[in-house]
């Protein structure tokens, strides 16, 4: 079923402790592996597209990218036997922003992470504004996403890391509903060059002060064996490393409770797809040759559902 505000699913994963994955998509192919993953393993999931998906999906357009993507997941969604909702990923412009509220998006997220704490706050409050009266939630975002360094001063930490006193000022200033705070995760497959660690300490009191669903960016656990395949079958990939599982579940048992996840799709997808070019040289068919990458992402949003702790939540 199609969740019209995702605040529906966060708020019971808070109260039960558990995670929800949410898993970028810009196309049918990842959204079929996505759907058919989360019914098999009978969990809510949600479903969430950058402003480049919406872009691309659109042709260019970003609104026709998020009026075809709405209504995709919302065909696939009504079928399934669990909550499906469609988020937006890093809005950093509101006119995207108005554009997937428009379109029937569950959710948005602002991110003005970048911009000084006041004017995060400022245009938080007003997208807040827009979202509740069309009565979906809205994601944000404190600190900004880099990955920690072991050598990496107390100082730096401090200036990019989540400020756990300002989160109380934000959630009451902003409204929003949940909120994401920079601990040490980046985007992409190279998070870590030295051991995969997080800010727990940080977490803790985030979560101890707001009390909210909590969202974890750049969640990718950039599974070795998707990419010793991509390399094996001509992809250069070196020296990649993601948030190991059981860091994953850590996060979840101190206050996570959406989980981001792109990179490990993209990557199980172009592993696979680059073997299936290999092995069936002659095939024209591109729909054979995504089955195998379609089963991959499938595979992994399973694995990732089940160290969320979100198996048979519904
Ligand atoms: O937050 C980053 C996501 O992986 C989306 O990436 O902007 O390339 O679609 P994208
Ligand atoms: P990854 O690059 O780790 O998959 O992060 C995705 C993400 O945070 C999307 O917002
Ligand atoms: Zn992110």
């Amino acid at each position: 079923m199609y969740v019209k505000n995702t605040k529906e699913i966060l708020d019971k994963a808070n109260a039960n402790y558990y995670g929800v994955g949410a898993f970028n998509i810009n196309n049918l192919e990842f959204l079929q592996a996505i759907i058919d993953a989360a019914i098999e393993k009978r969990a809510p999931v949600i479903v969430e597209t950058s402003e480049g998906a919406m872009f691309y999906a659109g042709n260019g357009d970003f609104r026709k990218g998020a009026r075809v993507l709405a209504e995709m997941v919302m065909e696939f969604a009504k079928d399934a036997p669990i909550p499906v909702a469609l988020h937006l990923d890093h809005g950093h412009d509101v006119e995207h922003v108005m554009a997937a509220i428009q379109a029937g998006y569950s959710s948005v997220m602002i991110d003005a992470s970048a911009k000084p704490y006041k004017e995060n706050v400022k245009i938080t409050a007003e997208v807040v504004r827009i979202a509740h009266a069309a009565n979906i939630s809205v994601e944000a975002e404190l600190g900004r996403l880099v990955g920690i360094e072991d050598n990496v001063s107390v100082l730096e930490r401090d200036a990019t890391l989540v400020d756990p006193s300002e989160a109380k000022d934000f959630v009451e200033r902003t409204g929003v509903d949940f909120l994401a705070p920079a601990i040490g995760t980046s985007h992409g497959a190279f998070k870590f060059k030295g051991e995969a660690k997080l800010d727990f300490d940080r977490l803790k009191k985030v979560k101890e002060i707001t009390k909210m669903p909590l969202v974890l960016h750049g969640a990718s656990t950039v599974l070795p064996r998707y990419v010793e395949k991509a390399n094996k079958y001509g992809a250069k990939i070196e020296g990649a490393k993601g948030v190991p599982y059981n860091i994953l579940r850590e996060s979840v048992k101190y206050g996570i409770n959406k989980i981001n996840t792109d990179t490990d799709l993209r990557v199980a997808f172009l592993a696979e797809l680059r073997k299936a070019l290999y092995d069936d040289v002659s095939q024209i068919d591109p729909r054979k040759l995504f089955k195998p990458a379609m089963k991959a992402i499938k595979e992994v949003v399973m694995e990732r559902i089940d160290v969320l702790g979100s198996t048979g939540k519904y």
